[in-house]
């Protein structure tokens, strides 16, 4: 075969079946987020290279993204996420627009990935943010979005949990004990990491990362501690971060109040996107079978600080709709497309026939049905058996007789009659 009908590694096809399914997750998706109010936005796949390499992960970019020249010469890249666009974005509007902003989008991102279970190199991300308000309040919405999606589709709570953590919290602690920047950097990277290298390799690469012993033995004591007491014990002996144990203890207590007990304090929980300074989390299922986050996110402060000094700051998460999908598949919730009620109009006569066909055709679709043009021909056995496999429910048969009397036959394949319809 001299060319390979298989689209590109890590890409897939979407056939009209997979479309059918997709379009009925992302209509419940949609459902859901706009009864919280949330509206949707769009924007072009190719953004300049630079803006990336100031906003994303180094990682993203050197190693991840799909880089190309345009035949103007200029540096572009397919997206890899969406956050950098949105931030583009909003700043063209945020002097204008009163605010919080609630917006939502599935864009086709592009990463250059090993494929593996959930993982592809295009994929459609939901991308949820709400910007312009820092409170804890719109920290709690983002878990409540996600205990709201994970309800329309029936989805037990018992079967994922959220995971979070605090930038902010973490960079106080690190501070005051004396790391410096690039030590800062290697502790977030190794526990962005702990869950995905294997336990005895490790040590050495925390060794190698992270040189100084004491700073590495506090990176163990602190991934030891899953109690968010500890940590806010910790911070407390730190001068001046009253404001952010407030804040901690305030959200702690709004989760109690929505009883929001699938949220658990996780010190791995860290994110390996550099603009998160503050409430960071994830959302895995449970049970063995799939390893990769569902959900990621986290609130930004300096969101516009590439194109301006309008502070404003925001809170949002991404979700990758294909293992999100294979999330629903494995807990028997992904949604079932029936055949719709559709109609095939079969004209079984001449020239005359097929005309007048086209008229009944037309006729059904005026009064809202789904209505195929048969091109069909052969005996009426075989055309419902056609018929049959291709999902239809029913046949409007157009011959000789039907075209004299202005008439169609339609034949209710599911139940067997048959009834003769005057047209109009
Ligand atoms: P992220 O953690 O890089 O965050 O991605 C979020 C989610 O997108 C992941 O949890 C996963 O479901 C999905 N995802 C990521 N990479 C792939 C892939 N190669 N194949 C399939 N699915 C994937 C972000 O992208 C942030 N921009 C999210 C955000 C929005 N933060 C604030 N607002």
């Amino acid at each position: 075969m001299p060319f390979s009908n298989q689209p590109q590694k890590g890409m897939q096809d979407d056939f009209p079946w997979d479309m059918a399914v997709h379009n009925r997750v992302m209509g419940t998706i949609a459902g859901l987020l706009r009864s919280f109010h949330y509206e949707e936005y769009d924007a072009p796949v190719l953004e300049p290279l630079e803006l990336f390499a100031a906003k994303s992960s180094e990682e993203l970019v050197r190693e991840q993204a799909y880089v190309l020249r345009d035949r103007g010469d200029r540096e572009l890249v397919l997206r890899p996420e969406m956050t950098p666009t949105l931030a583009r974005m909003v700043s063209q509007i945020s002097r204008e627009r009163p605010r919080p902003y609630r917006w939502y989008s599935i864009p086709k991102c592009f990463r250059f990935e090993r494929p593996q279970k959930g993982r592809l190199r295009e994929f459609r991300q939901l991308n949820v943010d709400l910007m312009g308000d820092d409170s804890v309040h719109s920290d709690l919405e983002m878990f409540l979005l996600v205990k709201g999606l994970m309800a329309s589709f029936g989805l037990a709570e018992a079967g994922w949990r959220i995971r979070w953590n605090h930038r902010g919290a973490l960079n106080a602690l690190l501070g005051h004990r004396g790391f410096s920047a690039d030590e800062q950097k290697a502790f977030y990277w190794l526990i962005d990491r702990v869950d995905k290298i294997a336990p005895e390799a490790f040590g050495a690469t925390a060794a190698e990362k992270l040189p100084d012993a004491p700073k590495r033995a506090f990176l163990e004591t602190y991934l030891a501690n899953e109690d968010v007491s500890v940590l806010l014990a910790w911070l407390r002996e730190i001068p001046e971060t009253g404001e952010l144990c407030g804040r901690l203890e305030a959200f702690q207590r709004l989760l109690g109040s929505v009883r929001l007990e699938r949220a658990v304090y996780s010190p791995r929980t860290v994110r390996g996107l550099d603009y998160y300074t503050g409430l960071v989390f994830e959302v895995y299922a449970e049970g063995e079978s799939i390893h990769r986050a569902l959900f990621g996110g986290g609130r930004y402060d300096k969101l516009l600080d590439l194109y301006s000094n309008d502070p404003l700051s925001g809170i949002g998460f991404g979700m990758g709709i294909y293992i999100f999908s294979l999330f629903l598949e494995e807990a028997g919730k992904l949604p079932k497309v029936e055949a719709g009620d559709s109609v095939l109009v079969q004209p079984l006569g001449g020239e005359e026939s097929a005309v007048f066909a086209l008229q009944v055709a037309e006729a059904l679709r005026a009064a809202g049905r789904v209505a195929e043009f048969s091109v069909y021909s052969g005996g009426v056995k075989k055309v419902f058996q056609k018929a049959e496999a291709r999902g239809f429910t029913q046949v409007a048969l157009v011959g000789d007789d039907e075209v004299r009397e202005k008439a169609y036959s339609l034949k209710n394949l599911k139940t067997g009659t048959q009834e003769k319809i005057p047209l109009g």
